[in-house]
């Protein structure tokens, strides 16, 4: 029987390499859509595979995407700009590929008549919150541009199916930690994690603000889960990503960096610039699902000093860890 083949816009990235390979393992057979803003360092592996093919394109253009749909039965969609500070950059350019790219995505998926739309949008989407726990019901706020164009991308694919039978559905991660193979150290566990091994000093800002964390093995899973669920469940549905364990406080993830890295200072400094803060629940994707996470930040974090361990992180402060520091056209 052939395998059914998936198609991964950003699937170099930090989150996209994980779940490229997750897939590959499930006996999918994967494309890649991704215009290699960091390189294709985290896929160069897997170019001998005969279930796997890097596509180096750009969702704002149409024959790109058409042509990576080329007989897909679904698409898992992740590429963008990610994080506040990359989106604050360049705003028209954030809108275009964060958001008018996903209308063109959407409208592809139909005319190739793909089956599955997975997309990847943030919990940011809650913004500045206070401590109310909230679910996917629940108001959002968004803060920033890289959030408010993420819930406008959500709206585009909650509408866009309407009159299809594409079975969409809209993963809410939390922040993602540990390792993949495009390292981000510009995520507050990683990079915690990073200055307590290489310098054995951290800084907390604020400290009190809510931050809910998966690890990005974790959150590959759940993409994977939405994929293959049944569509009376998932169709036009949004999930949060994470587990309720692991809602922290800024100051109580510096607490476990500090207990895993022995010897690490931690300097708290009172400002904080993010307004971030929001405390989530999971149950709808733990009831509906079946989602559980199997790892924790303490193994994260762990992860992360065993890479430096093995030398395989030369200079953590290179740009290429830093979404912000690259230069988007
Ligand atoms: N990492 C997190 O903590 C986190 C949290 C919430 C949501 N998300 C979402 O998960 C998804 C993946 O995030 P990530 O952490 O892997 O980010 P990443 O920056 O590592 O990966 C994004 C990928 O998209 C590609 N890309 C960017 N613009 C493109 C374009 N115009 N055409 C084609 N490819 C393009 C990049 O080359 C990169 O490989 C994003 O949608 C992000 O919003 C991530």
């Amino acid at each position: 029987m052939e395998k059914r083949k998936i198609l991964v816009t950003g699937g170099a990235g930090y989150v996209g390499s994980a779940l490229v390979r997750r897939l590959l393992a499930r006996g999918y057979s994967v494309r890649v859509l991704d215009s290699l803003l960091f390189g294709d360092a985290s896929v160069k592996e897997l170019y001998g595979n005969p279930d796997f093919e890097l596509m180096k394109g750009d969702i704002r253009h149409i024959e790109d995407v058409v042509e990576s749909m080329d007989g897909c039965y679904g698409v898992v969609h992740l590429a963008g700009l990610v994080g506040d500070p990359a989106c604050e950059l360049k705003p028209d350019v954030t809108h275009a590929i964060n958001y008018e790219a996903t209308k063109i995505v959407v409208e592809i998926t139909k005319y190739k008549g793909l089956k599955r739309f997975v997309f990847a949008s943030t919990c940011s989407v809650y913004g500045a919150a206070e401590d109310y726990i909230l679910n996917e019901g629940s108001l959002v706020n968004p803060v920033s541009l890289y959030a408010e164009t993420n819930l406008r991308s959500e709206e585009i694919i909650l509408r866009g199916f309407d009159g299809t039978d594409v079975v969409a559905s809209i993963m809410r991660f939390a922040t993602i930690y540990g390792a993949s193979y495009r390292m981000r150290f510009d995520l507050v566990v990683n990079i915690l994690a990073a200055k307590a091994v290489k310098e054995r000093k951290i800084k907390i800002y604020g400290g009190r603000q809510w931050r809910p964390n998966v690890h990005v093995e974790d959150a590959a899973e759940a993409a994977v889960m939405l994929l293959e669920a049944p569509a009376s469940s998932v169709n036009r549905e949004v999930f949060n990503v994470g587990s309720d364990e692991q809602n922290y406080r800024i100051s109580e993830l510096g607490d476990i960096v500090r207990q895993c890295v022995p010897g690490t200072a931690v300097e708290v400094v009172e400002e904080s610039l993010d307004l971030r803060s929001y405390h989530v629940s999971f149950d709808k994707a733990r009831h509906v699902l079946g989602y559980r996470v199997g790892r924790t930040v303490k193994s994260g974090v762990l992860e992360i000093q065993k890479l430096f361990e093995e030398s395989r992180i030369p200079n953590y402060l290179d740009d290429i860890y830093y979404n912000v520091r690259y230069r988007y056209k």
